[in-house]
């Protein structure tokens, strides 16, 4: 909690291209949930370098996935949105939480296990501590809530448990956050293995939509999505691909599972297939729109950046004096 209102921290990573899991999944809570919270929105690009990242291509994403986030509807003046590696604070409370983070509980983390599996030619210290990194961005904002998919609740466990063992040492200085997660589409699946995640680095280009897919591309992957024979369209365990589609469906259009087999009922694949890539195309279509509008005002994005990271520095500054203080660093003489 910051002040009068609770406080809410969410970020995402500038790395590879944005996928209908991110905003179904992630960004667009952020807005359902911005008028309530104090809310900061921060693009991690520390957190992208655990992976070797092309300087150029990391900066242009990076600025990319800002001015997403403003063209998904997250007030600048109202949220505060910036870059991660704008706020010093961030590495310097991940360097404390390290030393309050055991191995064991980095080792079991799912997440990692799976990078490094990925990327086995580079398995450094960066991607094994992410985590700590990941616990330092939330609980410097005193956060309260925190939006995200369920991909990501491993990593909110580990953040409440290093902020009590720190509140058990020290008293109350940080706020245990809560996860949230979104009625529909927490977790939205590959269009052609609908058993993993959609995920940015998937090497199959078909299994996920992308942000800034043109709507020819969207329908085209839609009616390629991988379903079953059963010829029935059920929202059940057993047939994942068509509960996928139909997740995504009732992401965009807002109606529930029980509405959407209804609508369906007695119909194939293909229709089901058609009504899902149209009811996203309507969704990134205005998103893409606003984008490529804001994209032509640098000044203002600039002045965004600069205004918001002063801010993010003010309030994250005052979280780091504390935990300095407790922890036994000498004090600043002014
Ligand atoms: P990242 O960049 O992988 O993903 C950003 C957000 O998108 C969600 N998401 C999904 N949701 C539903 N279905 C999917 N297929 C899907 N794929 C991704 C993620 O859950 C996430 O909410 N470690 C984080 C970034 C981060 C962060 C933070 C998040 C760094 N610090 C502090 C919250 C708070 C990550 O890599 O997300």
């Amino acid at each position: 909690m910051i002040g009068e209102k609770k406080s809410l921290f969410s970020g995402m990573q500038a790395t590879g291209n944005l996928t209908l899991g991110n905003y179904l999944g992630a960004l667009r809570n952020w807005v359902t949930l911005n008028e309530e919270y104090e809310c900061f929105y921060c693009v991690v690009d520390e957190h992208s370098i655990t992976i070797r990242q092309d300087p150029a291509v990391l900066r242009k994403r990076a600025r990319a996935l800002l001015t997403l986030y403003i063209a998904a509807g997250l007030d600048p003046e109202k949220n505060c949105i910036y870059y991660q590696s704008h706020v010093s604070a961030h590495a310097e409370l991940a360097w404390i939480l390290n030393c309050f983070t055991y191995m064991g509980e980095l080792n079991r983390m799912t997440q990692f296990k799976d990078k490094a599996a990925k990327h086995a030619d580079n398995i450094n210290a960066g991607l094994f501590t992410y985590p700590v990194l990941m616990a330092a961005d939330i609980l410097l904002f005193q956060a309260d809530v925190v939006p995200v998919g369920i991909d990501q609740m491993q990593h909110l466990e580990i953040t409440r448990d290093i902020a009590q063992r720190f509140n058990g040492i020290y008293g109350d200085v940080f706020t245990i956050p809560e996860v949230y997660l979104g009625k529909v589409g927490a977790k939205i699946m590959s269009l052609q293995d609908p058993t993993k995640k959609m995920s940015k680095s998937d090497e199959n280009a078909n299994a996920s939509i992308y942000l800034m897919d043109d709507p020819d591309t969207v329908m085209r992957k839609c009616k390629r999505a991988v379903t079953d024979s059963e010829a029935q369209i059920l929202y059940r365990d057993e047939q994942p691909g068509v509960k996928n589609l139909l997740d995504i469906y009732c992401a965009c259009t807002g109606k529930t599972a029980d509405e959407a087999v209804k609508e369906f009922d007695g119909k194939g694949y293909g229709e089901l297939k058609m009504a899902v890539g149209e009811s996203v195309v309507a969704v990134l279509k205005p998103l893409q729109d606003e984008v490529a509008r804001l994209e032509k005002d640098k000044a203002y994005i600039d002045n965004i950046i600069k205004t918001n990271a002063e801010r993010a520095n003010y309030v994250a500054t005052k979280t780091l004096r504390k935990v300095q203080k407790k922890v036994g660093f000498p004090e600043r003489i002014r």
